[in-house]
């Protein structure tokens, strides 16, 4: 069966959860699989949603960016605990273009922009000291004029692939509904609870 847009439902379900979430709707966990097959979990915010997937934002030197070197096959899922519902995507995560990504670094605060710098994200930090020791340092470097996109620092997008809607429904007998993408476009199936 050919279905509407996934992607609109997503914005859907997203802004109906700002509306109920007290914190952080955007967040979604990220699960990505190491040159081992390893996988890995972590939660980062939603920062672009369109018709070509997802975006989200971080260090290019952390764990998560490593394994997408090697293998940009990941997965993503939102839970909000406030309206009950999940939402499930597998897909293919791209680099963002550097103007896109210069544009999200702009907009974030200033604060935000010089701990880009200072983070050597995922890497061993001896103590708190030296974090704030290196945000003094790049506080200093950018005393005056902007502060640059570093370049260990830029978003991927999570191309969608497969996107599935959980609903809670009384006795576990929740709605769940699939969205596949092939060559012609979404299709939807029903799945078991
Ligand atoms: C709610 C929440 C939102 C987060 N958002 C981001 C984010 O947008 N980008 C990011 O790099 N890390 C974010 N983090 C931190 C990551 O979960 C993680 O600790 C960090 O990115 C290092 O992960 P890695 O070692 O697997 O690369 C967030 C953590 C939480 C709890």
């Amino acid at each position: 069966m050919s279905a509407a847009d996934p992607i609109a439902q997503v914005v859907a379900w997203l802004d109906h959860a700002r509306a109920h979430e007290p914190e952080d709707a955007e967040a979604m966990s990220v699960a990505t699989v190491d040159a081992d097959g390893r996988p890995s979990l972590r939660m980062v915010l939603l920062r672009g949603i369109d018709d070509r997937g997802f975006v989200f934002y971080t260090n290019l030197t952390s764990r998560k960016a490593r394994d997408i070197a090697v293998n940009a096959e990941v997965a993503l899922c939102f839970h909000w605990k406030s309206t009950a519902r999940q939402v499930r995507i597998d897909g293919t995560a791209e680099a963002v273009s550097a103007a896109e990504a210069d544009a999200y670094f702009a907009s974030r605060p200033r604060e935000s922009r010089i701990g880009a710098w200072a983070s050597k994200q995922s890497a061993p930090l001896e103590g708190r000291f030296k974090l704030e020791q290196r945000v003094a340092r790049y506080t200093a470097a950018f005393a005056i004029g902007p502060v640059p996109r570093p370049e260990f620092w830029s978003g991927y997008r999570v191309v969608p692939r497969r996107i599935e809607f959980w609903e809670k429904r009384p006795f576990r007998l929740h709605e769940r509904t699939l969205y596949e993408r092939d060559a012609a476009g979404w299709t939807t199936a029903r799945l078991y609870p």
